[in-house]
């Protein structure tokens, strides 16, 4: 396995339009691999979330987990899940104001409106299809994910940048409801 490097907002990448895999691509030992290794680096990260197109690669296809996570500390625990060619099928009108950072905007936060809940259907890391309900923090990064395969960071989502922080500053004056102190 292999720590893989982390493109940043600014490289094409990050905005390209990505591609659904093969059923073939999907059960070939370099995208296999690739899965792994999006694994291993989401983790050394301490990333809660991690698409494709972050690792220079303009594919439709995510891993998610939240364990015991220190950039995300107060979060319930989201066990370790695989999307590919993700599509989001159903989401709630009710939306949820929430602390959203990410690996390509290092250093930065801020309040991002997320839908509460949704359905979403994709396919697992053997290419069957299945069907996540999630709601909560589970719902906001699958949200985060599915925009970064298509092109597009929680920054575009900010209808204000006035909440945006620096980590330092967000430890010092953010409380960990979301509520600025
Ligand atoms: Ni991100």
């Amino acid at each position: 396995m292999a720590i893989l490097k982390v493109a940043r907002l600014g490289h094409p990448v990050i905005r390209s339009k990505t591609t659904p895999l093969t059923s073939q691509e999907i059960g070939s030992r370099e995208i296999q691999s690739l899965i792994d290794n999006m694994i291993e680096t989401m983790r050394e990260y301490d990333g809660v979330g991690l698409a494709a197109t972050q690792i220079h690669v303009s594919k439709q296809l995510a891993v998610i987990e939240v364990k015991n996570n220190a950039r995300y500390p107060d979060m319930p625990d989201v066990p370790l899940t695989i999307l590919i060619n993700p599509r989001i099928t159903k989401r709630s009108k009710v939306l949820v104001e929430g602390w959203e950072g990410c690996l390509s905007v290092p250093d930065l936060r801020g309040i991002v409106p997320r839908s509460e809940s949704l359905t979403c259907e994709a396919l697992d890391r053997h290419g069957k299809p299945i069907m996540i309900e999630a709601k909560g923090f589970f719902a906001r990064v699958i949200q985060h994910e599915w925009d970064h395969l298509q092109g597009n960071v929680y920054l575009d989502r900010m209808p204000h940048l006035r909440s945006l922080t620096y980590l330092a500053e967000f430890a010092r004056y953010a409380a960990p409801d979301g509520n600025e102190s």
